[in-house]
């Protein structure tokens, strides 16, 4: 990461704070093939999965016969995806540590740059959609998944956001990019107008406290909240609570619903 990156040590924390993100990569896999479906990627394609992770979006793509590289920022999950790609014989695929806004590689290197969760985490979404913009060539186009503010995962966010140190000033709330209205604007100097599409991403849980207990261990912001509350018992009992709470109207038939939404935009 470059020193004069103003943002490096939020890009730290981001790093550490999704290292134990891997068991949940099993409720975004289906999420994976709704996204390479939507961006209707084909064989022979060059694809970029921006925030890869465990790599479920960079294999879905490369099963059909796209060339694909997953970028992320967190090489204990790159560790994870590589082993994944082992095992789904999609060892082609090339794996990078890296940040969605400092991408390294040349102008014009992809047909298709995909994100599913992943970029949205960016703190300048200007300088990420321009590295986006700039790596893909003539005619090329980006599809993401995001979470809308409105539903589950983007309350959960402005949840962790009201209970924890205020992120340094500047960083966008990664749920804007849930919203249609400011995607669109975001999008707009170089890219046509976007596509979108709507999904809910299923998480079964036998109980609303095996959902809080699962996400305490494995979604990097509720773990950070957690320990960031550990010398305040009472405080998080309160946040324990509030968190069952919310979960409560997502949560039907043992499963917490959490709506996400795809968008799909072709560069100028
Ligand atoms: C919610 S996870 C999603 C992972 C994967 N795409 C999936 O759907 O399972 C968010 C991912 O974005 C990565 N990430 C966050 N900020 C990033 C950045 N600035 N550049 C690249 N990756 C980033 C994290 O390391 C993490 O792997």
């Amino acid at each position: 990461m470059p020193n004069s990156d103003p943002f490096s040590n939020l890009k730290k924390h981001q790093k550490e704070m999704w290292a134990s993100f891997t068991p949940t990569a099993m409720f975004t896999t289906p999420v994976a093939g709704h996204l390479v479906k939507f961006a209707s990627i084909v064989s022979g394609e060059h694809v970029l999965d921006v925030g890869t992770g465990t790599g479920v979006v960079a294999i879905t793509a490369a099963r059909t016969g796209a060339r694909v590289t997953g970028l992320d920022l967190t090489p204990e999950l790159l560790a994870v995806a590589r082993e994944n790609a082992r095992i789904g014989q999609t060892e082609s695929i090339v794996w990078t540590e890296g940040d969605a806004e400092n991408l390294p590689y040349p102008d014009a290197s992809f047909h298709v740059v995909v994100s599913q969760f992943g970029h949205m985490f960016a703190p300048r979404p200007e300088v990420a959609v321009s590295e986006m913009r700039r790596v893909l060539k003539p005619g090329g186009r980006i599809a993401f998944a995001t979470w809308p503010p409105e539903h589950f995962v983007g309350k959960l966010f402005a949840f962790i956001g009201r209970n924890s140190p205020p992120s340094p000033s500047g960083a966008a709330p990664p749920p804007q990019w849930g919203n249609p209205a400011i995607i669109a604007e975001r999008l707009a100097a170089s890219f046509e107008a976007p596509f979108f599409a709507r999904g809910t991403m299923k998480v079964p849980a036998l109980t609303i406290q095996h959902f809080r207990t699962f996400m305490e261990k494995s979604v990097g912001p509720m773990q950070k909240l957690v320990e960031h509350l550990a010398s305040d018992p009472e405080k998080l009992a309160a946040i324990r609570t509030e968190f069952e709470a919310l979960t409560q109207s997502y949560y039907a038939d043992n499963v917490v619903h959490q709506d996400y939404i795809l968008t799909l935009a072709q560069a100028r």
